[in-house]
C-alpha cells in the first residue's frame, strides 16, 4: 500500500483553495477532494508495516490547533513538472505533531525522513509555464490567507496513482487532544 499522513482540510478551506485554480497557462490543477497537508509520506509498504505504522500513530499524543494558510510558492525540481503550493503558517503545535509522528514511525521500523518539513498544500502541477506568468500568479494570490481552521485529528492516506489524478482514501484517523 502506497500512504502518507496528514491534515484533511475541511471542506471550506479546499473552496477557498480552489479559488487559488485558474488562470495559468500550462497548469494542471488538484480536484479539491485531493487537497490536504502532508505531515509525512511513508510510501509503498507491506501489510505488516503498515499496521506497525498504523499502531505507532493510534499511540500518538498531541494537542489540536488552528490551521493558518498563508501566501503561495512553487517547488521547482530539476526534470520534474513544478508544483504549486499554498502556504501553510508554522505553529509550535503544528511542528510538535509533525515531530511526534516521525518518532512514531522511526520507532515502528520505517527509514527516518531525510527531508525538511515544509508545510504546504499542493494546488497543481506546471509544465513549460512561462516564467512570468508564473511570477503574475504569485503575485496575484500571495496576500492569499485563510484565518485559523481547527485541526482536531490527522489522518493516514491510502494513495493510488491514477492517469489523471491520484485517488486519496483517508484510511484511519487519529484524534488529537
Ligand atoms: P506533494 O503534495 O508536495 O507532491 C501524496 O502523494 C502526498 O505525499 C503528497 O502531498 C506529496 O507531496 C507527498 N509525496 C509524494 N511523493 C513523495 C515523496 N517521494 N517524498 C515525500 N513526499 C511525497
Amino acid at each position: 500500500m502506497r500512504l502518507f499522513v496528514a491534515v484533511d482540510l475541511p471542506w471550506e478551506l479546499r473552496e477557498r483553495l480552489t479559488g487559488l485554480a485558474g488562470g495559468l497557462k500550462g497548469a494542471r490543477w488538484q480536484p479539491p477532494e485531493n487537497h490536504h497537508l502532508t505531515l509525512r509520506f511513508l510510501g509503498e509498504l507491506p501489510r505488516y508495516m503498515a499496521e506497525e505504522a498504523d499502531l505507532a500513530l493510534a499511540g500518538v499524543q498531541a494537542r489540536g490547533f488552528g490551521l493558518v494558510l498563508h501566501g503561495v510558492g512553487v517547488f521547482a525540481k530539476p526534470g520534474k513538472p513544478a508544483s504549486l503550493w499554498a502556504g501553510v503558517e508554522r505553529n509550535p503545535a503544528l511542528d510538535h505533531l509533525q515531530a511526534k509522528i516521525e518518532t512514531a514511525l522511526q520507532r515502528a521500523g520505517l527509514e527516518p525522513e531525510r527531508r525538511r518539513f515544509a508545510p504546504h498544500v499542493t494546488l497543481g502541477r506546471i509544465h513549460n509555464t512561462s516564467p512570468d506568468e508564473l511570477a503574475g500568479w504569485i503575485a496575484a494570490h500571495n496576500l492569499f490567507r485563510v484565518d485559523p481552521v481547527p485541526v482536531a485529528h490527522f489522518t493516514l492516506f491510502s494513495s493510488r496513482l491514477g492517469k489523471e489524478q491520484s485517488v486519496y482514501t483517508p484510511e484511519v484517523e487519529y484524534e488529537l487532544a
